[in-house]
């Protein structure tokens, strides 16, 4: 398993992972833009015998990270490979000379929320209604020392 940058010829793939894992996707546009247009933006995938099994992102805004993706392929789901992901954020974000992580996340989204937690992400506060349909976001963040 590596993780590496993701880049343009990723998308294919991703596009239809993101497509299969979240009910608003990030369409290839917005990964085209993230990718060549926003500088803030740091996009990585886990690779597996140049298979892509899952990704991840963030901003990075001065001292502030805002993490974008954690995304682990269905068929992968449920072996802890989400931890390779959190574990290289974390590191990076440290080289960066990041302070404070930040995300935000769909209130029943437990398997997510069991993993930030494990991670020390504390919740700091809902956004009632966030994604509509009565759905709760809830913001958790992390100091990084
Ligand atoms: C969230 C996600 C990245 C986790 O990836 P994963 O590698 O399958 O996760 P894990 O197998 O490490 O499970 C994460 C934790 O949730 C727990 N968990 C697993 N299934 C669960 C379930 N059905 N309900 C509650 N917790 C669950 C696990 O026990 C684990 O905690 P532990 O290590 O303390 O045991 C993955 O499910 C995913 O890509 N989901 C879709 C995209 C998404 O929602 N991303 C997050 C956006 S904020």
């Amino acid at each position: 398993m590596i993780v590496r940058e993701m880049c343009l010829d990723d998308l294919e793939m991703i596009v239809k992972i993101e497509e299969e894992l979240y009910k608003v996707p990030w369409h290839k546009e917005q990964y085209e833009y993230e990718l060549k247009n926003n500088e803030f933006s740091y996009l990585f995938v886990l690779e597996n015998d140049g298979v892509i099994v899952g990704y991840y992102g963030f901003w990075l805004m001065f001292d502030d990270v805002d993490i974008t993706k954690v995304s682990i392929r269905k068929e992968f789901q449920g072996f802890k490979l989400s931890n390779i992901l959190m574990e290289d954020c974390l590191k990076r974000v440290k080289m960066l000379g990041c302070k404070k992580v930040n995300l935000e996340v769909r209130k029943d989204n437990f398997r997510a929320i069991n993993l930030y937690k494990k991670y020390g992400f504390k919740e700091v506060y809902v956004r009632k209604n966030y994604y509509g349909n009565n759905e709760d976001g809830i913001v958790f963040s992390k100091e990084v020392l």
